[in-house]
């Protein structure tokens, strides 16, 4: 078949089999997923013309100020997710806590739980610049038939089943790994459908942009200001170019397709960092393991942290794996 042709929809059930659980709950998840980014992307497209710019006057668990569409496509992917009755639990950047997902027939009978960011970079809504969606799908740990708990959304990422983002951007893709390499599908808004646009996607092994917010240059550790000054310095193929869209999700997936490394550090007045360890460093972590490339805290594994809280920040080094193994010799000669 020509993988070109191939829809997500035709994708989801190809590959099923070669999940680590095949019931067929997955694939349903995953198509409810792609459902909401469909819904999100119409009402990302058009928000200049109706009145959903803007900030939404409340706060979200982490002090940050609301956006109208952060609101909006929480709601939107919760309400799908819910109305399928496919996960059991869901946790999101702009929920306080954790929300428990009863089916209507049978208690508590879904096995997965869905962590999400459901619009990343805010700050970027209002100015038309790309903006993104991350999911992260477990397993639950306790038995099914119960409520969830706490427990089933604090595992370490590499307890993760299934993970994705998707980039509204120039084009809107959706971009989804479940431990078997990542594959890109770009949606025709015309008919509303993605298709398979970039198979296998993979980091190069090393790259030539570096992606941070330098502005809070003042404040990194001093392994992340040796690093910077690494990059600047002209000598075999470096200086190496500056790219920070602000958007975790365009400065990825850029990133991956070019070769390059993002990082957000811990800093003087943010000691943990400002990314969220179970719903935006996680996800990215496994889809950058599957893609060839790594993330790391700047000294291990993401992957391996056991969180602890459910918006716990941490530190995030991650693209392609030659320039994150640098950045980390940076950072262990400072420890
Ligand atoms: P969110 O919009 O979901 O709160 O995430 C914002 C994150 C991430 O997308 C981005 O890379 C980073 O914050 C940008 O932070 P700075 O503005 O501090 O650089
Ligand atoms: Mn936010
Ligand atoms: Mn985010
Ligand atoms: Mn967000």
């Amino acid at each position: 078949m020509d993988r070109k042709n191939t829809t997500l929809g035709e994708f989801i059930i190809e590959n099923q089999s070669s999940f680590q659980y095949s019931s067929g709950e997955l694939s349903k998840l995953i198509n409810a997923i792609r459902l909401a980014a469909k819904v999100v992307n119409h009402e990302v497209n058009k928000a200049g013309l109706i009145d959903i710019l803007g900030a939404a006057g409340d706060t979200n668990i982490q002090g940050e100020d609301q956006q109208k569409l952060d609101v909006l496509a929480n709601e939107k992917f919760i309400q799908t997710l819910k109305n399928r009755e496919i996960v059991c639990g869901i946790a999101s950047e702009e929920e306080d806590d954790f929300i428990s997902v009863n089916s209507n027939d049978e208690k508590h009978q879904n096995k997965y739980v869905v962590l999400i960011d459901p619009l990343d970079g805010s700050s970027n809504i209002d100015v038309n610049v790309s903006v993104g969606t991350i999911f992260s799908i477990y397993r639950r740990v306790t038995p099914i038939g119960t409520p969830v708990t706490l427990e089933d959304f604090l595992q370490p990422g590499v307890n993760q089943v299934a993970a994705g983002y998707i980039v509204y951007g120039t084009s809107t893709m959706l971009v989804y790994t479940t431990g078997d390499g990542v594959n890109g599908f770009t949606l025709n808004p015309a008919i509303g459908t993605f298709y398979l646009s970039h198979p296998r996607m993979q980091f190069p092994e090393t790259g030539k942009i570096y992606s941070v917010n330098e502005g809070n240059y003042i404040h990194f550790p001093q392994g992340v200001k040796n690093y910077i000054k690494y990059c600047q310095l002209e000598e075999g193929d470096r200086p190496y170019t500056s790219r920070y869209i602000g958007s975790l999700v365009s400065d990825f997936h850029r990133n991956m397709i070019k070769g390059g490394i993002y990082i957000y550090p811990k800093s003087s007045v943010a000691m943990e960092g400002k990314l969220r360890l179970l719903y935006e460093c996680n996800p990215m972590a496994f889809l950058a393991e599957q893609a060839q490339g790594k993330a790391s805290d700047g000294f291990k594994r993401i992957m391996e942290i056991q969180p602890t809280e459910l918006h716990q920040r941490v530190p995030f080094f991650c693209g392609s794996r030659k320039m994150v193994e640098k950045a980390e010799e940076f950072m262990a000669a400072q420890k």
